[in-house]
């Protein structure tokens, strides 16, 4: 048997059941695409529940408000593919008449959309060939095939897009794209596999000459960046707050925030003149106590940066520009870091 009899009968038989794979509507499978880009199929599945029920339809997203969108993407990270998500959802409401397009090349085209979710939904709903390549693919075929090209370099995704586009031919492409995914997720995992317990042993070139473990290979490392964000939230007796909207383009685009110091380096104190200038940013102008809230910084990474937070409690004596009650500051999109400080401080 071949690689792809071999690799649809595995997926016959230990394909896991989700909602996303029993209805194919183009709206929903995109929707859990891009869900599933950020998290993992158990932690994306009540996000894709939950945006289903507020949104079942593209047009019913196009009509969400921003705030609505981000609240239900909240936790997830990577916020802009949640604004793409619904910009793409007015676009399509706009101009395709709420009615997913077909076209490979137009569904790229689309906010958000790139070779990969087009060639899901295309092949998921369309039955049109086109191979996925994500973080599973490269594994399953650089190991299998022992392709050594690295996959974080510009040309790769041809490479392995060309390979995996071979092998499908006449298979049914959902399917065969599905299986891809998830022999990666459940077999070719990234560290110890169960080689031993595997359809490719007698195939797989990593597994012949010992190399499991030094594929798929990586090339150059990715520069992280340290940032060291202070936080100031301002209270009065009844525990009101106030809370901005973070602007520009960067982390955390358009989640809510408390007021926010950004250090070039480690910092324990800051200056009097500092800490007035970001209570005049705020139009507050009144009597203070500050304390520091956590004793060692809160360690938060992302791809490329790596975040220390800290949370200054500020007590104010007066309370006018304090304009969110405690008890709705749950209402507010935030970054995942933020909620956890909120639901400590705020809620218990
Ligand atoms: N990971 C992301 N999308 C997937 C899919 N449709 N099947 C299996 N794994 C996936």
């Amino acid at each position: 048997m071949g690689f792809q009899k071999k690799l649809l009968k595995w997926f016959d038989e230990n394909r896991r059941s989700f909602p996303w794979r029993e209805n194919k509507e183009p709206y929903n499978v995109w929707l859990s695409e891009i869900i599933l880009q950020q998290t993992r199929t158990a932690q994306g599945l009540p996000y894709y529940e939950s945006f289903l029920s507020a949104f079942p339809t593209v047009t019913a997203l196009a009509k969400a408000s921003e705030d609505q969108v981000m609240k239900l993407w909240q936790g997830l990270g990577y916020y802009s593919r949640a604004r793409n998500l619904h910009a793409t959802a007015q676009q399509i409401t706009e101009q395709y008449d709420g009615k997913f397009p077909n076209d490979f090349d137009q569904i790229k085209s689309l906010k958000g959309i790139g070779d990969y979710t087009a060639s899901a939904i295309t092949s998921i709903c369309f039955n049109q060939e086109q191979a996925v390549v994500d973080g599973n693919v490269y594994r399953v075929l650089s190991r299998t095939f022992g392709i050594i090209h690295p996959i974080d370099t510009s040309g790769a995704h041809k490479v392995f897009k060309d390979k995996a586009q071979i092998l499908m031919k006449g298979a049914p492409p959902g399917d065969f794209n599905q299986a891809m995914m998830e022999f990666g997720a459940l077999q070719c995992v990234p560290k110890n596999p169960n080689c031993l317990d595997c359809i490719f042993q007698n195939e797989c070139l990593a597994f012949q000459q010992g190399k499991v473990s030094l594929l798929p290979v990586k090339g150059k490392k990715l520069k992280v960046k340290k940032r060291y964000l202070h936080y100031f939230v301002m209270i009065d007796d009844l525990k009101n707050t106030l809370l901005e909207k973070r602007k520009g383009k960067g982390i955390w685009q358009n989640l809510y925030q408390f007021p926010l110091i950004e250090t070039f380096e480690k910092r324990k104190n800051f200056t009097d003149q500092e800490f007035k200038r970001l209570l005049s940013e705020h139009q507050i102008n009144a009597d203070f106590i500050m304390e520091k809230w956590n004793d060692q910084p809160v360690l938060h990474k992302l791809t490329h940066q790596h975040l220390e937070i800290n949370f200054w409690i500020v007590k104010l004596n007066q309370s006018d520009s304090l304009d969110t009650e405690s008890s709705e500051i749950q209402d507010y999109p935030m970054p995942r870091v933020l909620q956890n400080f909120r639901d400590k401080f705020f809620i218990n």
